[in-house]
């Protein structure tokens, strides 16, 4: 069985895949590491040299192999869901669970981050307001079922995952 995890970046997906699958006794897999073991570097510096395009490129690319025939917990990056047939692989392929936060929620996490290229703007706070106004409907529709993250623990968000399997 594959689950994957979708949502806003900080939103826990990462924190909460590893105790899932430490859990569920099978593999952890998160996409950016792939990605990044792949281009041998930062998927920041990747963004800078190479654009957005090229990256969601690669993205598509390792989501479609990971999703086929794969066991274990996937982390996938925010961005994700914004392709089609991105949504269409997790969706068919994986039980689908949407981690969802709060834009503000997300900003507390991650404002003094410097390695996710999207959020390098000179207001970050709206620009994850936009993302998620965005993508939200995207999550919604890629997901088969939704978890808030705003109050509980991730010992206690891993347990709502592992309900609902
Ligand atoms: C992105 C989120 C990042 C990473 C890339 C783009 C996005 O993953 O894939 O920087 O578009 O939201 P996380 O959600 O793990 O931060």
């Amino acid at each position: 069985m594959l689950v994957s995890l979708v949502g806003m970046p900080g939103g826990g997906k990462s924190t909460v895949g590893r105790q899932l699958a430490r859990q569920l006794a099978v593999p952890f897999v998160d996409t950016d590491h792939v990605i990044e073991e792949r281009i041998g570097g930062s998927i920041r510096d990747y963004f800078a040299q190479h654009g957005e395009v090229a990256f969601r490129d690669l993205e598509a690319q390792v989501i479609d192999e990971l999703t086929h025939d794969g066991t274990g917990v996937l982390a996938t990056g925010g961005g994700a869901v914004l392709r089609e047939a991105n949504r269409h692989a997790l969706h068919d392929r994986s039980t689908v669970v949407y981690l969802r936060s709060s834009a503000e929620e997300v900003y507390r996490r991650l404002r003094h981050d410097t390695q996710r290229p999207l959020l390098q703007v000179p207001d970050p706070l709206r620009k994850l307001r936009d993302l998620h106004r965005e993508r939200d409907p995207l999550y919604r529709r890629t997901a088969h079922f939704v978890i808030e993250t705003g109050r509980p623990s991730v010992p206690a968000l891993v347990g709502m995952v592992l309900m609902q399997l």
